[in-house]
């Protein structure tokens, strides 16, 4: 037993020697009914909502009872980063997030652990490093300008736009792209087989998560079969990419070297005869970062537009950043001019605070433990909110406002003061979110795109954005009008 005792001041501490003031029992929680405990207050698509609502009601750690079982809930910065850095010895996934998802057929890192995990990690890292970005770049920017292109016509003739729609497609051609090293197009056709049985496991993934109860375990309606065929004839695709760019990569032997994407960076680690990688890992993880990594960034950008839309004078000084920029170009084609966007950076800081795409990750315990001077029994289920202090008043004044400028400085903060020590939105330690470059470099490439052609016109009919849990946490709608720069 190492290093899992988790009071503020910890040093690695033997298990007899674990120094406490409180166990669970002593937390302060909402009240439960008989039986049940909490369990029916949080299921649905607005659980992250009344975590954060208990979260300001009792603190900083609380718990719930769930049919008996507690689940402790945490949100003190320097719990939650103890909490993430003890991975993968201290603490796992949890077992209920490996289930579900297994049984969709996702696998690979994420669900993976110790040994296993490091190995796995490894060869996600590799795939997706700011080298491979970098290769892949100009294809990001093609599929960019795809959609600006779509867009200019759609405007030029009066039609509609669904931002909702057009930027989940878009994020779903970028990370297929990526991952895959194929273009589906999905921005200009909504018909493509992979997409729709992507869908299809998503969905499923999102409500199965939500479900209070495992129906699908006994009895298989429609849509658990049609997303089992769909996890099937997506194993076989991603096995047709891989053979296509093995095939490929034999022909133009310097993609060993110089990947342009991340299959091909996958590929080219696998074939080291040093390594151990499986064809199984490389199927597994390039699925695996499809799922990760389409409505985790599609939301991010979509809830960004809907913050903008409603800040006018955020979305001006956001308009000036790319303009100066980008000056007669329509979007970044060059790759230096990637560091010239803080006000973007600062607006998408802003944006996962408010609005937090993965709002909490679930963990178990691998050993009796300590976290914020409380005692943790081995096995217990634990919530880290990565929202951390983000919603707390005390941290960021005028809480509920959209104020980009405050991850701006003059000078680097003391570390006390660095608000991006407060949220977690990437998560933290050694299981740090592998496509946090990627998202960032996408999120910079798409929104200074719409800026800098576009005037957000906020639809003031439409009913009120919801926010949804989703598997990922998106808004119920993108009532924003797009409107030609002239
Ligand atoms: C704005 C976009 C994104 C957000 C907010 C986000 C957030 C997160 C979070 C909170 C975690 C859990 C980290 C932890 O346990 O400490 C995570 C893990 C992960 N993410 Fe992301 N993510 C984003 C984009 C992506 C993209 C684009 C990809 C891949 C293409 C990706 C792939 C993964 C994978 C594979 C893991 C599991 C890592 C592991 O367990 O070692 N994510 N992400």
């Amino acid at each position: 037993m190492d290093s899992n005792t988790l009071a503020p001041e910890s040093d690695v501490e033997n298990i007899d020697e674990l120094k406490y003031s409180r166990t669970i029992a002593d937390l302060p929680g909402p009240k439960g009914q008989p039986f049940f405990g909490n369990l029916l207050q949080v299921g649905g698509h607005q659980l992250h909502l009344t975590l954060a609502k208990w979260i300001r009601e009792f603190g900083p750690i609380y718990r719930l009872n769930i049919l008996g079982r507690p689940l402790v809930i945490v949100s003190d910065r320097t719990a939650v980063g103890s909490l993430l850095k003890e991975r993968p010895d201290g603490f796992r996934r949890t077992r209920n997030l490996k289930t579900i998802m297994g049984e969709l057929n996702i696998k690979g890192v994420i669900t993976a652990e110790g040994d296993d995990w490091r190995k796995q990690r490894k060869l996600v890292m590799g795939g997706l490093n700011a080298e491979v970005v970098r290769n892949f770049f100009p294809t990001m920017t093609f599929m960019t300008e795809r959609m600006l292109t779509r867009w200019k016509a759609a405007v030029a003739d009066g039609k509609p736009v669904d931002l909702r729609r057009d930027l989940k497609a878009l994020a779903l051609d970028i990370v297929v792209g990526i991952a895959m090293g194929h273009d589906i197009d999905a921005v200009n056709d909504d018909d493509n087989q992979l997409q729709r049985n992507i869908d299809n496991l998503f969905r499923r993934l999102g409500s199965r998560n939500a479900a209070l109860i495992p129906y699908w375990r006994y009895l298989k309606l429609p849509v658990d079969r049609a997303a089992d065929k769909s996890a099937v004839e997506v194993e076989q695709a991603v096995i047709e990419f891989v053979r296509n760019t093995r095939e490929l990569m034999k022909q133009q032997p310097h993609l060993q070297q110089k990947p342009a994407n991340m299959l091909q960076a996958m590929i080219a680690a696998s074939d080291n005869p040093e390594s151990n990688f499986t064809d199984q890992d490389l199927i597994e993880n390039a699925t695996l970062s499809v799922i990760g990594g389409e409505d985790t960034t599609a939301n991010s950008i979509a809830w960004m537009i809907n913050l903008l839309a409603r800040n006018p004078a955020a979305a001006a000084t956001l308009t000036n950043e790319t303009d100066a920029v980008l000056g007669a170009e329509p979007l970044v084609r060059d790759w230096e001019l990637m560091k010239q966007f803080p006000y973007l950076e600062a607006a998408h800081n802003e944006t996962q605070r408010l609005r937090s795409v993965a709002p909490f990750i679930g963990l178990g315990s691998n050993a009796d433990c300590v976290v914020a001077d409380t005692f943790i029994p081995k096995d217990t289920a634990i919530i880290v909110s990565t929202i951390g202090e983000g919603l707390d008043e005390a941290q960021f004044p005028q809480n509920e406002q959209f104020l980009p400028e405050r991850w701006i400085f003059e000078q680097k903060p003391q570390r006390d003061d660095d608000p991006s020590r407060k949220i977690f939105p990437f998560g933290g330690g050694a299981r740090l979110c592998p496509g946090r470059f990627l998202a960032l470099t996408e999120i910079k490439v798409v929104v200074s795109m719409i800026m800098h052609n576009f005037e957000l016109e906020l639809d003031t009919d439409a009913p009120p954005v919801e926010q949804l849990m989703n598997f990922f946490m998106g808004p119920s709608a993108v009532p924003v009008r797009l409107k030609l720069r002239v």
